[in-house]
Order: structure tokens, then sequence, then C-alpha cells
């Protein structure tokens, strides 16, 4: 997807380019964007590139740091951090022998935490792309990492 046709599909108001923005970032290889691709938004947006930098910076959905093509979101909040939120990280960096906000060396998996994720009820959560996983244990989370290798692209 190019810079252009996001903003085609989502808008080019300021309301609309954190959707475009986050639809190009899911479109390029490492989920990232970069300096030139922030650029491109304040050239076809004519919105200055100083404001696209404080959206890509400020939003933690949006990186500007090269990531992996599945991002592990771990809820870091309160209600999970007391129902062990703390387990899932440790397996989650001892199966994928990185650590937290690291990206693994085939490129398919970077850790993140997050806030709450809306499903405190099921502390503790973990989001990759659209699918939240809860009640989460240590125990789990090699079943969930092997749904998303070899996973043909969606
Ligand atoms: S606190 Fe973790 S999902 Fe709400």
């Amino acid at each position: 997807m190019l810079v252009k046709e996001a903003l085609d599909k989502y808008g080019k108001t300021p309301d609309k380019l954190i959707g475009a923005m986050l639809a190009y970032q899911k479109s390029t290889l490492c989920n990232y964007l970069t300096e030139e691709d922030i650029k491109e938004f304040a050239k076809e947006t004519k919105i200055p590139e100083s404001r696209i930098y404080s959206i890509a910076s400020f939003y933690s959905l949006l990186s500007m740091k090269e990531r992996g093509k599945y991002i592990v979101m771990v809820c870091y909040d309160v209600p999970c951090y007391i129902n062990g939120s703390v387990n899932v990280v440790n397996e989650l960096e001892k199966i994928l022998e990185i650590k937290m906000g690291q990206t693994t060396t085939d490129k398919l998996f970077t850790i993140e935490y997050s806030s709450c994720l809306g499903c405190c009820d099921k502390a503790p959560a973990l989001q990759i792309g659209a699918t939240l996983y809860g009640n989460l244990t240590p125990e789990k989370i090699s079943s969930i990492l092997s749904t998303y290798r070899g996973k043909k692209d969606e």
C-alpha cells in the first residue's frame, strides 16, 4: 500500500489520519513508519511534518522503529499485573529469545507492553493483531505463538 492509497481510503483530515497511518504501517513489511513515510504523509495531507511526527511518536500503536510482522502486546496495567502478566512476559522472552521491546531475528514477532486491552475480566491478557488472548498462563504462550508461525499473509 502506498501512503497516498491509505489516505485515499481513510481520508486526509486530521481526524482520519491515524487510521490511514495505521493501515499504511500494517502494510509495510516491518510494521513501522520511516522518516520518508512521515514526509510523504505531510506532503499528501499538507499537515506539517512535525505534527505527523508527533502523532507517530505519541500513539503506541504507531512506531518509528522496525518491528516484527506480529506485535505481541502484553497488557501491563494493574489487573493484568496482579494476575501474572510478569509470568507471561517471562515466557514470551524465553520462547522468542528476545527481551521486551525487541524483535525476533526472523522479524516475525515483537513484544511490547500495552495499557489496558479492555478485557480485564480475563487478566492477564495480550493482543496480537485484532485477536485478544485472556486468562493467560505461561503454558498457553507456546501454543498461541505457534498459530502465527507459518501463517499465510492476511
Ligand atoms: S488491565 Fe489488562 S486488559 Fe485491562
